[in-house]
Protein backbone atom coordinates (compact mmCIF):
# COMPACT_ATOMS: atom_id res chain seq x y z
CA UNK A 1 0.00 0.00 0.00
CA UNK A 2 1.00 3.84 -0.68
CA UNK A 3 1.03 4.55 2.98
CA UNK A 4 4.22 1.89 3.79
CA UNK A 5 6.48 3.70 1.85
CA UNK A 6 5.86 7.46 2.72
CA UNK A 7 7.81 7.03 6.13
CA UNK A 8 11.89 7.37 5.81
CA UNK A 9 13.00 4.11 6.63
CA UNK A 10 15.71 5.99 9.25
CA UNK A 11 13.34 6.49 12.07
CA UNK A 12 12.73 2.69 12.49
CA UNK A 13 14.05 1.45 15.40
CA UNK A 14 13.33 -2.40 13.98
CA UNK A 15 12.92 -3.74 10.81
CA UNK A 16 9.25 -3.77 9.87
CA UNK A 17 7.27 -7.39 10.29
CA UNK A 18 7.17 -9.23 7.58
CA UNK A 19 5.17 -12.22 8.73
CA UNK A 20 1.59 -12.59 9.78
CA UNK A 21 0.17 -15.39 12.07
CA UNK A 22 -3.43 -16.14 12.37
CA UNK A 23 -4.18 -18.26 15.14
CA UNK A 24 -7.36 -20.06 14.48
CA UNK A 25 -7.32 -23.35 16.39
CA UNK A 26 -10.33 -22.04 19.11
CA UNK A 27 -13.48 -23.99 19.68
CA UNK A 28 -16.11 -21.02 18.13
CA UNK A 29 -18.44 -21.75 20.91
CA UNK A 30 -20.63 -18.62 20.58
CA UNK A 31 -21.32 -19.87 16.75
CA UNK A 32 -22.38 -23.43 17.89
CA UNK A 33 -23.73 -26.17 16.29
CA UNK A 34 -22.38 -24.52 12.96
CA UNK A 35 -18.66 -24.93 13.98
CA UNK A 36 -19.06 -28.66 15.51
CA UNK A 37 -17.49 -29.61 12.32
CA UNK A 38 -17.09 -26.72 9.83
CA UNK A 39 -14.38 -23.81 11.15
CA UNK A 40 -15.88 -20.88 11.78
CA UNK A 41 -13.15 -19.28 9.72
CA UNK A 42 -14.47 -21.43 6.74
CA UNK A 43 -17.99 -19.97 6.82
CA UNK A 44 -18.69 -17.83 3.89
CA UNK A 45 -19.47 -14.61 3.38
CA UNK A 46 -21.00 -14.21 0.10
CA UNK A 47 -19.02 -16.79 -1.92
CA UNK A 48 -15.51 -16.82 -0.15
CA UNK A 49 -14.51 -17.78 3.12
CA UNK A 50 -13.64 -15.63 6.47
CA UNK A 51 -10.45 -16.86 6.56
CA UNK A 52 -9.52 -15.72 2.78
CA UNK A 53 -11.15 -12.00 3.39
CA UNK A 54 -8.10 -11.90 5.84
CA UNK A 55 -5.20 -13.60 3.84
CA UNK A 56 -6.23 -10.43 1.61
CA UNK A 57 -5.73 -8.31 4.04
CA UNK A 58 -2.46 -9.23 5.25
CA UNK A 59 -1.79 -9.82 1.55
CA UNK A 60 -2.80 -5.68 0.61
CA UNK A 61 -0.20 -5.14 3.74
CA UNK A 62 2.47 -6.87 1.77
CA UNK A 63 2.60 -9.73 4.11
CA UNK A 64 2.73 -12.76 2.63
CA UNK A 65 4.32 -15.03 4.90
CA UNK A 66 1.19 -16.39 6.90
CA UNK A 67 1.53 -19.24 9.45
CA UNK A 68 -1.92 -20.55 10.38
CA UNK A 69 -2.39 -21.92 13.76
CA UNK A 70 -4.75 -24.62 13.50
CA UNK A 71 -6.37 -27.54 15.81
CA UNK A 72 -8.40 -30.62 15.91
CA UNK A 73 -11.08 -30.98 12.62
CA UNK A 74 -10.05 -27.53 11.82
CA UNK A 75 -7.22 -28.58 8.91
CA UNK A 76 -9.64 -28.11 6.11
CA UNK A 77 -8.77 -24.39 6.68
CA UNK A 78 -5.43 -25.03 4.51
CA UNK A 79 -6.97 -26.78 1.81
CA UNK A 80 -8.49 -23.42 0.67
CA UNK A 81 -5.30 -22.10 0.06
CA UNK A 82 -3.87 -24.92 -2.10
CA UNK A 83 -4.20 -25.24 -6.18
CA UNK A 84 -7.02 -27.98 -7.22
CA UNK A 85 -5.92 -28.59 -10.76
CA UNK A 86 -8.98 -31.17 -11.62
CA UNK A 87 -11.13 -28.07 -10.83
CA UNK A 88 -9.13 -26.00 -12.87
CA UNK A 89 -8.97 -28.34 -15.73
CA UNK A 90 -12.59 -28.24 -15.92
CA UNK A 91 -13.17 -24.85 -15.79
CA UNK A 92 -10.48 -24.32 -18.22
CA UNK A 93 -12.03 -26.84 -20.45
CA UNK A 94 -15.29 -24.24 -20.05
CA UNK A 95 -13.88 -21.25 -20.92
CA UNK A 96 -15.05 -20.28 -17.45
CA UNK A 97 -12.27 -17.25 -16.32
CA UNK A 98 -13.95 -15.85 -13.92
CA UNK A 99 -14.59 -18.75 -11.87
CA UNK A 100 -10.95 -20.01 -12.77
CA UNK A 101 -9.69 -17.05 -11.60
CA UNK A 102 -11.81 -17.04 -8.24
CA UNK A 103 -10.03 -20.50 -7.64
CA UNK A 104 -6.98 -19.76 -8.27
CA UNK A 105 -7.11 -16.65 -6.30
CA UNK A 106 -6.64 -17.97 -2.44
CA UNK A 107 -3.21 -20.03 -3.95
CA UNK A 108 -2.03 -16.82 -5.25
CA UNK A 109 -2.11 -14.69 -2.06
CA UNK A 110 0.14 -15.39 -0.03
CA UNK A 111 2.61 -18.85 0.89
CA UNK A 112 0.54 -20.68 3.76
CA UNK A 113 2.63 -22.31 6.88
CA UNK A 114 0.55 -24.63 9.72
CA UNK A 115 1.40 -25.36 12.89
CA UNK A 116 -0.90 -26.94 15.26
CA UNK A 117 -2.12 -26.15 18.72
CA UNK A 118 -2.64 -29.46 20.38
CA UNK A 119 -4.69 -28.19 23.39
CA UNK A 120 -7.17 -25.15 23.51
CA UNK A 121 -5.12 -23.31 26.01
CA UNK A 122 -5.82 -19.80 25.45
CA UNK A 123 -4.59 -17.31 22.46
CA UNK A 124 -1.66 -16.30 24.21
CA UNK A 125 -0.85 -20.34 24.44
CA UNK A 126 -1.60 -20.65 20.39
CA UNK A 127 0.43 -17.54 19.52
CA UNK A 128 3.54 -19.47 21.43
CA UNK A 129 3.11 -22.22 19.22
CA UNK A 130 4.62 -19.46 16.56
CA UNK A 131 7.54 -18.98 17.86
CA UNK A 132 10.01 -21.14 15.70
CA UNK A 133 8.69 -20.30 12.74
CA UNK A 134 8.69 -16.33 13.18
CA UNK A 135 11.83 -16.23 14.93
CA UNK A 136 13.40 -13.20 16.21
CA UNK A 137 11.76 -10.59 14.35
CA UNK A 138 8.27 -8.72 15.02
CA UNK A 139 5.45 -10.07 13.26
CA UNK A 140 1.49 -8.95 12.97
CA UNK A 141 -1.58 -11.42 14.15
CA UNK A 142 -4.68 -11.44 12.88
CA UNK A 143 -7.58 -12.93 14.71
CA UNK A 144 -9.82 -15.10 12.62
CA UNK A 145 -12.82 -14.21 12.44
CA UNK A 146 -12.68 -10.66 12.02
CA UNK A 147 -11.28 -8.16 9.27
CA UNK A 148 -11.45 -4.82 7.65
CA UNK A 149 -12.41 -3.09 4.87
CA UNK A 150 -10.09 -3.51 2.25
CA UNK A 151 -10.11 0.10 1.51
CA UNK A 152 -9.33 1.43 4.72
CA UNK A 153 -6.38 -0.82 5.58
CA UNK A 154 -5.12 -1.09 9.31
CA UNK A 155 -2.36 -2.84 9.32
CA UNK A 156 0.36 -1.25 7.05
CA UNK A 157 0.05 1.89 9.92
CA UNK A 158 0.61 -0.74 12.69
CA UNK A 159 3.66 -2.20 10.87
CA UNK A 160 5.06 1.31 10.59
CA UNK A 161 4.37 2.09 14.18
CA UNK A 162 5.71 -0.94 15.37
CA UNK A 163 9.34 -0.84 13.68
CA UNK A 164 9.28 3.40 14.88
CA UNK A 165 8.41 1.73 18.86
CA UNK A 166 9.55 -1.12 18.68
CA UNK A 167 7.31 -2.16 21.13
CA UNK A 168 3.56 -3.49 21.19
CA UNK A 169 1.39 -2.08 18.91
CA UNK A 170 -2.54 -2.85 18.88
CA UNK A 171 -5.82 -1.53 17.01
CA UNK A 172 -9.13 -0.25 18.83
CA UNK A 173 -12.22 0.99 17.87
CA UNK A 174 -15.36 2.97 19.41
CA UNK A 175 -18.00 1.23 21.09
CA UNK A 176 -21.21 2.54 22.85
CA UNK A 177 -20.77 3.18 26.30
CA UNK A 178 -23.37 0.47 26.79
CA UNK A 179 -21.12 -2.44 24.91
CA UNK A 180 -17.73 -1.75 26.85
CA UNK A 181 -19.05 -5.15 28.79
CA UNK A 182 -18.43 -7.40 25.16
CA UNK A 183 -14.86 -6.20 24.63
CA UNK A 184 -11.17 -5.97 26.03
CA UNK A 185 -10.81 -1.89 27.23
CA UNK A 186 -8.25 0.23 27.29
CA UNK A 187 -6.78 2.63 29.68
CA UNK A 188 -5.15 5.85 27.38
CA UNK A 189 -3.02 8.56 27.09
CA UNK A 190 -1.54 10.91 24.61
CA UNK A 191 1.27 9.39 22.14
CA UNK A 192 3.89 11.24 21.54
CA UNK A 193 3.73 13.71 19.17
CA UNK A 194 6.42 12.08 16.93
CA UNK A 195 3.88 9.42 15.78
CA UNK A 196 1.33 11.64 14.33
CA UNK A 197 2.05 11.50 10.93
CA UNK A 198 1.40 7.75 11.07
CA UNK A 199 -2.54 7.71 12.35
CA UNK A 200 -4.50 8.51 14.96
CA UNK A 201 -1.93 7.27 17.66
CA UNK A 202 -2.65 6.51 21.44
CA UNK A 203 -0.47 5.06 24.68
CA UNK A 204 -1.74 2.48 25.95
CA UNK A 205 -1.21 2.24 29.95
CA UNK A 206 -3.77 -0.93 30.76
CA UNK A 207 -6.56 -3.18 28.91
CA UNK A 208 -9.45 -4.57 31.36
CA UNK A 209 -11.23 -7.38 30.22
CA UNK A 210 -15.07 -6.65 29.54
CA UNK A 211 -15.84 -3.71 32.23
CA UNK A 212 -19.06 -3.04 33.24
CA UNK A 213 -19.74 0.68 31.03
CA UNK A 214 -19.96 2.52 34.96
CA UNK A 215 -15.91 0.45 35.41
CA UNK A 216 -14.42 1.23 31.80
CA UNK A 217 -11.82 3.51 31.88
CA UNK A 218 -12.72 3.98 27.74
CA UNK A 219 -14.77 3.04 25.45
CA UNK A 220 -12.21 2.14 23.37
CA UNK A 221 -12.36 -1.69 22.13
CA UNK A 222 -9.27 -4.05 21.32
CA UNK A 223 -9.72 -4.98 17.87
CA UNK A 224 -8.16 -8.39 16.62
CA UNK A 225 -4.87 -7.38 14.99
CA UNK A 226 -1.50 -7.21 16.67
CA UNK A 227 1.88 -6.43 15.41
CA UNK A 228 4.37 -8.06 18.49
CA UNK A 229 8.07 -8.02 19.07
CA UNK A 230 9.90 -11.56 19.55
CA UNK A 231 10.08 -10.79 23.10
CA UNK A 232 6.10 -11.48 23.56
CA UNK A 233 7.16 -15.56 23.26
CA UNK A 234 9.30 -15.26 26.25
CA UNK A 235 6.51 -13.15 28.05
CA UNK A 236 3.95 -15.64 27.23
CA UNK A 237 6.05 -18.51 29.03
CA UNK A 238 6.12 -16.80 32.19
CA UNK A 239 2.57 -16.05 31.96
CA UNK A 240 0.17 -18.21 34.33
CA UNK A 241 -3.32 -19.23 33.17
CA UNK A 242 -5.44 -16.61 33.82
CA UNK A 243 -9.22 -15.82 33.18
CA UNK A 244 -10.71 -18.75 32.36
CA UNK A 245 -7.45 -20.88 33.11
CA UNK A 246 -6.34 -19.55 29.58
CA UNK A 247 -2.89 -18.26 29.08
CA UNK A 248 -4.00 -15.05 27.97
CA UNK A 249 -2.04 -12.87 25.12
CA UNK A 250 -3.68 -9.55 27.53
CA UNK A 251 -1.62 -11.08 30.22
CA UNK A 252 1.92 -11.86 28.72
CA UNK A 253 1.43 -7.78 26.50
CA UNK A 254 1.06 -6.73 30.11
CA UNK A 255 3.50 -8.49 31.63
CA UNK A 256 5.85 -6.51 28.84
CA UNK A 257 4.13 -3.69 29.46
CA UNK A 258 5.05 -3.21 33.40
CA UNK A 259 8.84 -4.95 32.14
CA UNK A 260 9.17 -1.39 30.40
CA UNK A 261 8.05 -2.34 26.65
CA UNK A 262 6.16 0.62 24.74
CA UNK A 263 2.29 -0.43 23.90
CA UNK A 264 0.63 1.51 21.26
CA UNK A 265 -2.33 1.64 19.05
CA UNK A 266 -3.81 2.91 16.49
CA UNK A 267 -7.57 4.38 16.69
CA UNK A 268 -9.30 2.42 13.65
CA UNK A 269 -12.50 4.34 12.01
CA UNK A 270 -13.08 2.42 9.14
CA UNK A 271 -14.98 -0.42 8.95
CA UNK A 272 -14.75 -3.64 10.78
CA UNK A 273 -16.27 -7.30 10.40
CA UNK A 274 -16.75 -9.19 13.13
CA UNK A 275 -17.79 -12.85 12.00
CA UNK A 276 -17.03 -14.38 15.43
CA UNK A 277 -21.05 -14.33 16.29
CA UNK A 278 -24.28 -15.10 14.58
CA UNK A 279 -25.30 -11.27 14.77
CA UNK A 280 -21.76 -9.72 13.20
CA UNK A 281 -21.65 -12.49 10.68
CA UNK A 282 -25.35 -11.53 9.44
CA UNK A 283 -24.10 -8.09 9.04
CA UNK A 284 -20.91 -8.84 7.59
CA UNK A 285 -22.65 -10.84 4.76
CA UNK A 286 -25.68 -8.22 3.88
CA UNK A 287 -23.36 -5.35 4.25
CA UNK A 288 -20.80 -7.03 2.00
CA UNK A 289 -23.39 -8.58 -0.69
CA UNK A 290 -24.71 -5.30 -1.04
CA UNK A 291 -21.10 -3.93 -1.94
CA UNK A 292 -20.97 -6.99 -5.12
CA UNK A 293 -20.76 -5.45 -8.33
CA UNK A 294 -22.19 -8.63 -9.90
CA UNK A 295 -25.23 -9.27 -7.01
CA UNK A 296 -25.08 -6.30 -5.32
CA UNK A 297 -27.98 -4.67 -7.46
CA UNK A 298 -30.39 -7.43 -7.50
CA UNK A 299 -29.33 -8.04 -3.21
CA UNK A 300 -30.30 -4.71 -2.31
CA UNK A 301 -33.47 -4.07 -4.35
CA UNK A 302 -35.01 -7.78 -2.48
CA UNK A 303 -33.73 -6.26 0.73
CA UNK A 304 -36.03 -3.29 0.46
CA UNK A 305 -38.59 -4.84 -0.57
CA UNK A 306 -38.14 -7.01 2.09
CA UNK A 307 -37.93 -4.22 4.66
CA UNK A 308 -40.33 -2.25 3.06
CA UNK A 309 -42.67 -5.31 3.44
CA UNK A 310 -42.55 -5.71 6.85
CA UNK A 311 -40.28 -8.32 7.38
CA UNK A 312 -43.06 -10.72 5.62
CA UNK A 313 -42.41 -14.40 7.38
CA UNK A 314 -40.68 -13.28 10.53
CA UNK A 315 -42.11 -13.26 14.21
CA UNK A 316 -44.00 -10.42 14.84
CA UNK A 317 -42.35 -9.68 18.52
P1 LIG B 1 -12.00 -16.31 20.70
O1 LIG B 1 -11.94 -15.65 21.99
O2 LIG B 1 -12.87 -15.72 19.64
O3 LIG B 1 -12.38 -17.83 20.94
O4 LIG B 1 -10.51 -16.46 20.17
P2 LIG B 1 -12.98 -18.87 19.94
O5 LIG B 1 -12.75 -20.23 20.46
O6 LIG B 1 -12.49 -18.63 18.53
O7 LIG B 1 -14.54 -18.52 19.92
P3 LIG B 1 -15.64 -18.46 21.11
O8 LIG B 1 -15.31 -17.25 21.94
O9 LIG B 1 -15.57 -19.77 21.88
O10 LIG B 1 -16.92 -18.33 20.38
C1 LIG B 1 -9.85 -15.42 19.50
C2 LIG B 1 -8.94 -16.02 18.46
O11 LIG B 1 -7.97 -16.84 19.08
C3 LIG B 1 -8.00 -18.16 18.54
C4 LIG B 1 -9.37 -18.30 17.94
O12 LIG B 1 -9.36 -19.27 16.91
C5 LIG B 1 -9.66 -16.89 17.45
O13 LIG B 1 -9.08 -16.62 16.18
N1 LIG B 1 -7.71 -19.11 19.63
C6 LIG B 1 -8.33 -18.98 20.84
C7 LIG B 1 -6.80 -20.12 19.42
O14 LIG B 1 -6.21 -20.26 18.32
N2 LIG B 1 -6.55 -21.00 20.43
C8 LIG B 1 -7.15 -20.90 21.65
O15 LIG B 1 -6.86 -21.72 22.55
C9 LIG B 1 -8.07 -19.85 21.85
Amino acid sequence: MSEQSATPATTSATPRAVKAVIPAAGLATRFLPATKAVPKELLPVVDRPVLQYIVEEASHAGVTDVLLITGRGKTSMVDHFDRRPDLEARLEEKGDAERLAAVRRPSELAEIYTCRQPEQLGLGHAIGYAESHVGDAAFAVLLGDEFVNLAEPLLPAMMELQARTGGIVLAFFEVPPSDTKRYGIASVEPAESEYADIAEVVKVTGLVEKPKPEDAPSNLAVLGRYVLPAGIFDAIRRTEPGSGGEIQLTDAMDLMRREGTPVHAIVYRGTRYDTGQPLGYLQTVVQLASERDDLGGEFRKWLTDFVNAGFPGGSST
